[in-house]
């Protein structure tokens, strides 16, 4: 049995992952606001240091791997905190536990936004490890009336953050292959109220196509994250991988 821990397990990926591990006879401890096996506010450090303390009581002998789901939408510069440092944070932390696996893996959820213009200092403040300096550039987008490109910055540094760490000390080096999945639209609680909008729609259908079989059932993504953390993927590392229905393929070209 592999002893997992998903993060953002209440709804949405983070929920069809941890069925789909159980299912498959791993061992999944959920962390989420609540409805989980850890109840945890992971948009704080104090949280993010109280979830990982309770991960390290609960398997004291390590864990095979995180799939990092937790995640929020929207234009507040909480979301920077949630998707940035409350996964990279919470990653760092739990790096010794995966060390003690014989096959560790780790997988966070990305965004086809991480491809869409973004806030460049933002971006290098996360990626500097400054919460406080990205949240204050946050906040400044806010008040200036420009915070739709803060969901934006927040995937595109964690995209890079996984890029740099995948290879930095006491990953590759320790056998812990660290890959993101970006989806396109999926079918949650996160982006439901956005699709049943005929506006809003419009304007994702625009800006996220995906000619490959539409929107996608967060069982889609489940699949993806659950093979990215199985023994099988032995020599992926640092990717940020498209599950999007050729959404990035369309937008992106051959401008890659
Ligand atoms: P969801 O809203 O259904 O699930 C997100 C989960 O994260 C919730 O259970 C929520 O309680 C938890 N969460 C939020 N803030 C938290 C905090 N401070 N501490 C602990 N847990 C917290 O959303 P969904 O769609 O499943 O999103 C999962 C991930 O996928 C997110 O990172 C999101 O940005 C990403 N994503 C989703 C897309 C979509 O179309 N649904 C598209 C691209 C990326």
């Amino acid at each position: 049995t592999r002893r997992i821990v998903v993060t953002g397990s209440a709804s949405g990926i983070g929920r069809a992952t941890a069925e789909l591990l159980r299912e498959r006879g791993d061992e999944v401890i959920g962390v989420d606001l609540r409805d989980a096996d850890i109840a945890a506010d992971l948009s704080t450090p104090e949280g993010r240091v109280a979830a990982a303390a309770a991960v390290a009581a609960r398997c004291p002998d390590g864990i095979d791997a995180v799939v990092a789901c937790a995640g929020l939408s929207g234009v507040t510069p909480l979301l920077v905190r949630v998707n940035y440092f409350g996964v990279t944070e919470l990653l760092t932390a739990l790096r010794p536990l995966l060390a003690k696996s014989a096959e560790p893996r780790a997988v966070v959820i990305g965004s086809i936004s991480g491809t869409m213009p973004h806030d460049a200092e933002l971006v290098e403040a996360c990626l500097a490890g400054d919460e406080q300096l990205a949240v204050k550039l946050a906040q400044a987008a806010v008040d200036r009336g420009e915070p739709r490109r803060l969901y934006p910055s927040s995937k595109a540094a964690l995209a890079r953050w996984i890029r740099r760490t995948a290879i930095a000390p006491g990953w590759a080096d320790a056998g812990i292959p660290l890959n993101a999945v970006a989806p396109g639209n999926v079918l949650t609680p996160m982006m439901l109220p956005i699709l049943d909008d005929p506006a809003m729609k419009k304007v994702m259908d625009q800006a996220v196509p995906m000619p490959l079989n539409g929107y996608a059932k967060p069982e889609v993504l489940a699949r993806a994250l659950t093979w990215l953390v199985s023994p099988e993927n032995s020599h992926i590392t640092g990717q940020t991988i498209y599950v999007d229905g050729g959404a990035e393929a369309t937008t992106r070209g051959d401008g890659v």
